[in-house]
Parts: C-alpha cells; sequence; structure tokens
C-alpha cells in the first residue's frame, strides 16, 4: 500500500516536474454560438486543425460551439477576463463591448456583395477597426463571412408596411435597431441562442439571419414565411485575448498567424456554398415559405430604411460611413 502510494507520488513528481510538462500543450479555448456545420463552425475547425499541426501539437485548439459555453455577451467578458482566448463574434456585437464602429456593417444594403465586402476588410479602414479593439485588451485578427441575412417571420413580409408593429429578435447592434424602427417594428435585443425559443413561444414575431443560422437553428421550422431580402450582411471578427496573444512565443504565434490566414481563406471560400446548401435544405423541408421580392417590392424596402443612414451616422459618424462607402466603390 505505502509502495502504491509512494509510486504514484513518483507518477505524479515527474508528470509535474519532468520532461512531459515541458512539452504540456497551450490551450485556445475558442467559444461560438452556432452550429459546426456553418460557415464559422467550418472556419474554427479547420484553424484548429491547422494550428494544432503548424505548433506540432505544442498548441490544442478546444472549439466550443452553439454556446454549450457562453452566449453572446457573456462571451466577449469571458474573453476579456482569460476564461476563453478566442471568440468571432459577429460585426453586430461590439456595442456592449463599448465599440460602435463594426455596426456600419450593419447599414442596410450597404454591401451589394461579398467582393465589395472584401475590398473594405482588406483596405485600411479593415484595419483601422480591428486597431480599436486593442484598448479593450482584444487583438483582432480576421474577418470571416457568413453571408446576407433574410426577412423571417409567421406573416408575409412583402411591402415595408407588413413590418410594421412586427417583434423582431435583433442582435446587440443600434443600427440593426434603427433598422427595424424605420419599418415601425418592434426589435428586442436577444442572444442567439435564445432565438429559436423565442420564434416557437411568441415572445417574438420574426428575426433576420443568413440561411445557414435559420438552417441549423430549426428557425424555419416555426416561421411560416421567409423573405429573401439580403437586406444586411453578417460576418464576423475573430478576435484573442491581447495578453495571451501577446505572451506567446514568436515560435508559437507565427504558426498560429500562419494558421488563422489559411483557416479565414478556407472559410471565407465555403460561406456561400454553406448559406446555398442551407436554402435548398430550407426548401427541401418544406416548412417555410420563401418570398422572393419583384424590383418594385425590393426598391421600396430599400427606400423605407433609408432614414436609418441619417440616425446611424449620429452613432457612428458619417465619416466613417462615407469612408466605408469610399472603400466599398
Ligand atoms: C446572430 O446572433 O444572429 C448571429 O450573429 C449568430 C452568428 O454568430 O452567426
Amino acid at each position: 500500500r505505502t509502495s502504491a502510494i509512494a509510486a504514484s507520488i513518483a507518477v505524479l513528481a515527474l508528470g509535474l516536474s519532468g520532461p512531459a510538462s515541458a512539452q504540456s500543450p497551450i490551450i485556445i479555448k475558442f467559444s461560438h454560438v452556432v452550429a459546426t456545420d456553418t460557415p464559422k463552425g467550418k472556419g474554427a475547425e479547420k484553424f484548429k486543425e491547422l494550428a494544432e499541426k503548424y505548433t506540432g501539437g505544442k498548441v490544442k485548439v478546444e472549439v466550443y460551439p452553439n454556446s454549450t459555453l457562453y452566449k453572446d455577451k457573456e462571451e466577449l467578458e469571458a474573453l476579456q477576463l482569460g476564461s476563453v482566448q478566442m471568440l468571432a463574434p459577429s460585426n453586430s456585437k461590439f456595442g456592449p463591448l463599448g465599440i460602435r464602429e463594426f455596426e456600419v456593417f450593419d447599414l442596410p444594403y450597404i454591401l451589394p456583395d461579398i467582393k465589395t465586402l472584401r475590398k473594405v476588410t482588406e483596405g485600411p479602414l479593415g484595419t483601422k477597426l480591428l486597431k480599436l479593439l486593442d484598448a479593450k485588451g482584444i487583438t483582432g485578427l480576421a474577418y470571416w463571412d457568413n453571408g446576407f441575412k433574410q426577412m423571417s417571420a409567421n406573416k408575409k413580409l412583402i411591402t415595408p408596411a407588413d413590418y410594421q408593429g412586427v417583434k423582431f429578435r435583433i442582435q446587440s447592434s443600434r443600427v440593426i435597431q434603427a433598422q427595424f424602427k424605420s419599418l415601425g417594428s418592434l426589435p428586442q435585443v436577444m442572444a442567439f441562442s435564445e432565438v429559436y425559443q423565442a420564434l416557437q413561444t411568441g415572445v417574438v414575431d420574426g428575426q433576420e439571419n443568413t440561411w445557414s443560422n435559420i438552417y441549423t437553428q430549426k428557425m424555419h421550422e416555426v416561421q411560416k414565411y421567409i423573405t429573401e431580402t439580403n437586406h444586411g450582411y453578417i460576418g464576423y471578427v475573430v478576435i484573442v485575448n491581447k495578453k495571451f496573444w501577446d505572451d506567446l512565443p514568436a515560435d508559437i504565434r507565427d504558426p498560429l498567424s500562419k494558421a488563422m490566414k489559411e483557416a479565414t481563406e478556407f472559410s471565407n471560400a465555403q460561406s456561400q456554398k454553406e448559406n446555398d446548401d442551407a436554402l435548398a435544405e430550407i426548401k427541401k423541408s418544406g416548412k417555410s415559405e420563401i418570398i422572393k421580392l419583384t424590383a418594385d417590392q425590393d426598391e421600396a424596402m430599400r427606400k423605407a430604411m433609408e432614414p436609418v443612414y441619417k440616425e446611424a451616422a449620429g452613432r457612428i459618424g458619417q465619416g466613417l460611413i462615407d469612408e466605408f462607402l469610399k472603400e466599398a466603390k
């Protein structure tokens, strides 16, 4: 018995001080709120694969999808506290952190396509926005796409008048709030993990999201109609705890940067397909009717949301909006 204890102490001591501990991996907890089978979910998995490969196993990435670790607001706090090291919140979720500028991406119809988006994120403005995170103890590493948002509800949403009085779940962006107010709707901020249930129980009537998010959260099963509006964009900023990142030895940080660069290319190359596939699955399920707008109806929606630009200028600054539009040209 005594010798068994002695032996286990010896094993323990070896484990603590021996070569095994010198090689114990650095853990990166990467928390996010969507399913694994989404543009972001797949991007996170790709980063894990490449990060572990390029560091020769010195880094282990633990991906926690579907809000299993934290919900929207908590995950940002957890990152600042160092309880997790990496996240990829949407551009629409930085307001509560005191950074409003990412909400410029929420302006209705500001991005005609992903090519235009790329010009902005890869240009000087994209870099400048990432720099704003430094002051919050956060380092911005990359921009990842999801795609364009559609409107869903239990009533047909065709004309701007149809939005009057409809309760919509929104992400925590004031620009999105202004967007729904411009339509006479009642926006309500809610964590992503709570949307399905809120739709199911009628706490809200509708929501806006990408095909991929709608499908993987089964929102189409509790929404009778989805209108193909493509009125706004959802994309992510991949972020890390700054101190954690800065303290990494260069021979770890460099391969991680390479892994992030390649995971970004991978993620952005597959996001469109994820959304196309999700749309096809929703159609196949027959659970939601998908409504397409005519050119005139589309024009009416754009017109109804125009005042959002003026209102957003008061929050994020006309200068920022102008800069965005210039780089998007
Ligand atoms: C949402 O809250 O609707 C999205 O930002 C979720 C996500 O991460 O795509």
